[in-house]
């Protein structure tokens, strides 16, 4: 038995080779070239950086390096946000032929647009976000690698007209483009037809006002919806109630009017809804079937009617803010017993009728701000026991009686 084990592997070996002499040379040839590269990198970028300081030639294994990821010993992922980086992005980044993912997020690159990155041609995930990179976004946008899946250019100092031809990047997953200075139009039909998002973010940025586009409609997949701050005018487009995957919506601070469409109420996934700071009118549809509802902010806006019953379904329910509207009637009682409740804001508004006495027995809640309303009877016994930092914001009511006791335990307004 050892003598023919030992055989075989004599044998094993030279076959090995021979099947594979090229491929072998080439990918060690690769290798090289990459510490190379990367070396080239550290020179060019190295001075302040945390991470690159750590990355040096007598350690030959650069896949071990921090924010080196290999596969099959080839470079393709390098991971260097929060390094301080000031100087551009070189060419010879792309010289790593099999990037597929960089992430220079939160680093201090205050360039135009680095179309340098167009030269990665297998690029599929890109955060550049986090920057100060300014100026318009180039027409030809959609030069960069077809195989792009997340392009994230959040938080920086671009202005201009978001390209039409970013429409053109067909196998994005994520799109984000808030936090800029984006102030032309955006290319709606073209976003539109990028079917494949599942997150969408073009809040604050000073474009020129439109109403949501209907074609928005069409991407399905959405599961991250961030439109505040971006001028948005009209109403809220039915079209869009076919994002059943959604779970955030968000079109704070805009100019949005008409009511509040029913079938926001039944998108099954939501957890965060956030339509506060804008024109919206009407009643709150008493028919909700987005049983996740997580957080609720609806404040500063027109609605009138009354606090919808079925909020008392929400068990997953955080807070809840409608501050600062015209709504009536009274809390419903069940609202009390909404197990994971911890901040409600129902300020300036036109409320009346008793408070739910089971409020007091809550144990989450640490802030219930009710000022400005008609409330009467007496503030729940039991509020601030048993809870450290309760908020408790009750003036100009015709709240009743002596504060319970418990209120002592409260910081009181
Ligand atoms: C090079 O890296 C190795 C392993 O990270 C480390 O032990 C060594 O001290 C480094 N050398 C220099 C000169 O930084
Ligand atoms: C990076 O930018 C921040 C904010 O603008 C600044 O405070 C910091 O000094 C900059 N760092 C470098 C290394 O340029
Ligand atoms: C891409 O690489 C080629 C060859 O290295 C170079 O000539 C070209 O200028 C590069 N393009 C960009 C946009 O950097
Ligand atoms: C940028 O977007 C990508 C894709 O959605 C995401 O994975 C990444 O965390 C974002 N970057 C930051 C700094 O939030
Ligand atoms: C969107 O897709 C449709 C159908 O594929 C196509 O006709 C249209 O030209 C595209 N629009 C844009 C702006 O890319
Ligand atoms: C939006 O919905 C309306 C009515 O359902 C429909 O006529 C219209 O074609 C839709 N728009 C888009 C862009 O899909
Ligand atoms: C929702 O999608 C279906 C199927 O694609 C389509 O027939 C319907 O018109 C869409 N509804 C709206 C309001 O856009
Ligand atoms: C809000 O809507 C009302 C009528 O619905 C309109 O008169 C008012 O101008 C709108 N306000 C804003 C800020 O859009
Ligand atoms: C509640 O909404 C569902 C789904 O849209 C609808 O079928 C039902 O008629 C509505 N019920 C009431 C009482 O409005
Ligand atoms: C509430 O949240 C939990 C955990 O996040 C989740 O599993 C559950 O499906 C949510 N929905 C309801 C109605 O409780
Ligand atoms: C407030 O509600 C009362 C009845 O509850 C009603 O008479 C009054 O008109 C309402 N005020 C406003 C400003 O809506
Ligand atoms: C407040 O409610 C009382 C009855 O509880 C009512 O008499 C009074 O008119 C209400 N005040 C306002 C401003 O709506």
């Amino acid at each position: 038995m050892p003598n023919n084990c030992y055989i075989s592997f004599f044998l094993f070996i030279p076959l090995l080779l021979s099947l594979q002499p090229k491929s072998y040379a080439q990918s060690t040839k690769q290798s090289d070239g990459e510490h190379q590269i990367l070396l080239g990198l550290k020179k060019h970028w190295g001075r302040s950086s945390p991470a690159l300081s750590r990355w040096n030639s007598t350690s030959a294994a650069h896949c071990n390096w921090g924010g080196v990821t290999c596969t099959n010993g080839a470079v393709t992922g390098i991971s260097l946000a929060n390094q301080f980086f000031v100087k551009p992005i070189p060419p010879s980044l792309c010289l790593l032929k099999d990037l597929t993912s960089l992430d220079l997020s939160y680093n201090n690159f205050s360039t135009s647009f680095p179309i340098t990155l167009y030269n990665c041609s297998k690029l599929n995930y890109l955060d550049l976000s986090n920057n100060l990179f300014v100026g318009k976004l180039p027409d030809d946008i959609n030069s960069l690698s077809l195989q792009i899946e997340h392009l994230n250019l959040s938080t920086n100092r671009f202005w201009g007209r978001i390209p039409p031809s970013i429409g053109l990047l067909p196998r994005l997953k994520s799109l984000l483009l808030d936090t800029n200075g984006f102030d032309g139009s955006y290319p709606a039909e073209g976003i539109s037809n990028l079917s494949n998002l599942k997150v969408l973010t073009l809040a604050f940025n000073p474009l020129i006002p439109a109403p949501v586009p209907e074609g928005f409609g069409k991407l399905t997949h959405l599961i991250y919806l961030w439109l505040d701050n971006m001028n948005i005018i009209g109403e809220i487009p039915e079209n869009l109630s076919n994002l059943s995957d959604l779970q955030l919506l968000s079109l704070a601070g805009n100019k949005i009017q008409g009511t509040i469409p029913n079938w926001i109420w039944q998108l099954k996934k939501l957890r965060y809804l956030y339509l506060y700071d804008n024109n919206f009118t009407g009643a709150i549809a008493d028919n909700i079937t987005a049983l996740d509802l997580a957080e609720i902010d609806l404040s500063s806006n027109k609605l009138t009617g009354t606090i919808p019953g079925d909020f008392g379904k929400l068990t997953n329910l955080t807070f809840l803010f409608l501050y600062a509207n015209e709504v009536c009637g009274s809390i419903p009682l069940n609202i009390g017993l909404l197990p994971n409740l911890k901040d409600i804001r129902l300020f300036n508004n036109n409320l009346s009728g008793s408070l739910p006495p089971e409020l007091g027995k809550h144990s989450l809640l640490v802030n219930f701000e009710i000022a400005n309303n008609n409330f009467s009877g007496e503030l729940p016994e039991g509020l601030c026991s048993n809870r450290e930092l309760l908020d408790i914001v009750v003036f100009n009511n015709s709240l009743s009686g002596k504060l319970p006791e418990s209120l002592d335990g409260c910081n009181k307004f």
